[in-house]
């Protein structure tokens, strides 16, 4: 690709042809990487100026009825240490990350039957009554029509549902026969018709996904327009089948932000924990890849090295103060200031 058409091809990336995708993807010329980076932080700074969103993570049960291949909580690890979080500690949770300067706040746990559409309404109303200034993200896996509208009604603004692959034989290898892309999209489109704003992606080097899976990968975000978009290198659990599995890698993670950010300029884009896990620095890189968004861990820190996807996850031993003052401090390194802020999705 000749160089003077980066920004050309750039600025037009929702419109990119497959095989331009491809191209940029895999380009191994260092000097494409790097203009490919520049112009997602430009495009971000364009957007959010040198703004940072945080949103607190609470991750309030790791009991899951699913087996994923790839996830340290599945069902079948029977030496996951399983814990679940009551209400007391939940509104316990975001009564400190509001002190701390929260104004969203995420629930998070694996497909766990306990908390019917009763008990998280009642948590819901609950979070929203002691911080009506906050929105609230769900990130709690497949449901029914029925019970998102419950939970919507009951007062949850946001949900997060990686689609985790756009490929339905690739997801067929991730997951065992219970599970379908199929039905991973009619959740997500049931969630978006119900008014939440939605947060899907997908991990970056998973066993077995290849170069034209990310494509259709970022094809299906594209099409989809989701607000959030999550992504994460794959990192293996040494408790699951795939603890042999290599990791997803930086450089990839970090080109694929910047080509989602391109694709979709008003995306809240997170620089995640499993990011930060791959690398010292990887938060860092991946705000000046286009990221726009940091997920600081609220949970009690009793429980927080039993939320287990993957390996050697960061921040299970520190204080909610100790990371977002943590995380502070590496913004501000890099130029960029974290904002007290629901950071709601602009049209
Ligand atoms: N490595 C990286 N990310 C993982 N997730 C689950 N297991 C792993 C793993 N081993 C991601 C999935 C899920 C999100 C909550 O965490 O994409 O949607
Ligand atoms: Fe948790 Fe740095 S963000 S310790």
């Amino acid at each position: 690709m000749p160089n003077e058409n980066y920004d050309n091809i750039f600025s037009n990336l929702a419109e990119a042809s497959a095989s331009n995708l491809k191209e940029i993807l895999i380009t191994p010329d260092q000097k494409l990487h790097d203009a490919l980076l520049a112009a997602s932080r430009a495009t971000a700074l364009k957007q959010f100026g040198n703004k940072i969103y945080i949103r607190g993570l609470i991750e309030f049960t790791n009991y899951c009825k699913n087996d994923c291949y790839y996830c340290g909580i599945r069902c079948s690890n029977n030496k996951a240490n399983r814990y679940r979080l009551n209400k007391e500690q939940i509104l316990s949770c975001c009564a400190n990350g509001y002190e701390l300067g929260f104004r969203t706040f995420v629930l998070q746990g694996g497909e766990d039957p306990f908390f019917s559409d009763e008990v998280l309404a009642d948590i819901i109303i609950a979070i929203k009554k002691n911080h009506p200034d906050c929105a609230l993200t769900l990130s709690i896996g497949e449901r029914s029509l029925e019970s998102y509208e419950a939970l919507f009604t009951a007062g949850a603004d946001r949900y997060l549902l990686r689609h985790e692959t756009a490929n339905p034989t690739h997801y067929s290898l991730l997951h065992p026969e219970t599970l379908s892309l199929a039905n991973r999209l009619h959740c997500l489109k049931n969630l978006k018709e119900i008014g939440y704003q939605v947060g899907t992606g997908f991990m970056v080097g998973s066993p077995f996904q290849t170069t034209d899976n990310l494509i259709e990968d970022l094809l299906l975000i594209n099409k989809f327009k989701p607000q959030m978009i999550g992504i994460g290198p794959f990192i293996p659990h040494h408790d699951t089948p795939f603890r042999d599995k290599n990791s997803g890698t930086l450089q990839q993670t970090l080109r694929l932000i910047a080509m989602l950010r391109l694709m979709l300029p008003k995306a809240l884009i997170p620089a995640t924990t499993a990011l930060g896990t791959i690398d010292p620095c990887g938060r860092e890189q991946g705000i000046l890849a286009g990221a726009n968004v940091v997920m600081p861990n609220l949970s009690p820190v009793m429980v927080r090295s039993k939320y287990s996807l993957y390996d050697n996850k960061i921040c299970t031993g520190e204080e909610a103060a100790e990371c977002i003052n943590c995380l502070r401090t590496r913004l501000q390194k890099i130029g960029y200031e974290i904002v007290i802020d629901r950071g709601d999705y602009q049209k």
